[in-house]
């Protein structure tokens, strides 16, 4: 039997369901600032479209797109600005950014508060020392987590494996698997055996961005699998999992599709929770 796909948009409108309501009760419009340095064509669409999503939702959304030759210290000033500004609850600063400008610098020097990525120490910190919900958490995970709340799927003592160890995705998703009491190994580019591990995992989280090297043989029958790897091939956008994953998985994550949504979701999330305790609503 193919695998149970796990859409995102449904849960994602679940998600934008709720933030209305919120938002209704609330007697301020919250507002997110999107920073972009050069013009990744990849970071181009992902700003517009964290911007219009906000937008639609009635939160204010201004982006500032800076050229690529952009120094340090001029970003500094710009988030130094939004830092002070008290009507800006949200700030995010689209990655990767231009060689030459150093990316923990700047996560570091957004206030956290308004960290909506949930990127800067003193939030990467609280996840890990105290769990989700206290400070600001990382979209991408956290979008995954309630995914897998929303279609029923337990983790709690169950074996999971996160194949990637990155900032934005692997480490905070084993932090919030943890906190979740799965059982959590996390795996990467240097793992001997990579398939001998993924087979044991009740639910496999893959983010690596290589398309299609998640083969049916490293999949436990009946897996849970969540693709977090999104890679443009051609016109396409293509996952982690080869498409046979499917007859293996007992539920998979569809790329496009099913972690996407997610992430922009819960980045609307974090600025109306920034927000509200920002300005003590
Ligand atoms: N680049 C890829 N994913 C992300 C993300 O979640 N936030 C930011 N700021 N940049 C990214």
């Amino acid at each position: 039997m193919p695998a149970r796909l796990l859409f995102g948009k449904p849960v994602a409108e679940a998600v934008y369901a709720e933030l209305r309501a919120e938002l209704a009760r609330l007697s301020f419009a919250p507002s997110l600032h999107v920073i972009r340095v050069g013009e990744d064509p990849a970071s181009v669409a992902y700003v517009r479209l964290k911007a219009k999503k906000a937008r639609a939702l009635g939160i204010q959304s201004q982006v500032h797109a800076l050229p690529e030759e952009t120094e340090e210290a001029e970003l500094f000033a710009l988030l130094d600005r939004l830092n002070e500004d008290p009507e800006v609850d949200g700030i995010l600063v689209q990655l990767p950014l231009p060689a030459g400008i150093r990316s923990e610098r700047v996560l570091e020097r957004i206030d956290p508060a308004k960290d909506v990525d949930g990127f800067h120490p003193l939030n990467v910190g609280r996840l890990w020392s105290q769990g989700p919900g206290v400070g600001l958490d990382p979209c991408t995970p956290a979008g995954i987590m309630r995914l897998l709340n929303h279609y029923g799927i337990e983790v709690q003592g169950r074996r999971a494996v996160v194949v990637g160890r990155s900032n934005i995705v692997g480490k905070p998703m084993t932090a919030m698997l943890l906190f979740a009491d799965a059982t959590v190994s996390v795996a990467h580019s240097r793992t001997r055996d990579l398939p001998g591990l993924t087979r044991e995992a009740e639910v496999l989280v893959s983010a690596v961005g290589r398309p299609g090297y998640l083969k049916p043989e490293m999949v436990r029958l009946g897996a849970v699998v969540v693709d977090v790897g999104i890679t443009r091939v051609g016109d396409r956008l293509v996952g982690d999992a080869d498409p046979a994953v499917a007859e293996v998985a007992g539920a998979l994550t569809p790329v496009p599709g099913g972690v996407g949504p997610m992430t922009v979701a819960m980045l609307m999330a974090n600025t109306v929770r920034a927000a509200k305790r920002r300005r003590g609503a």
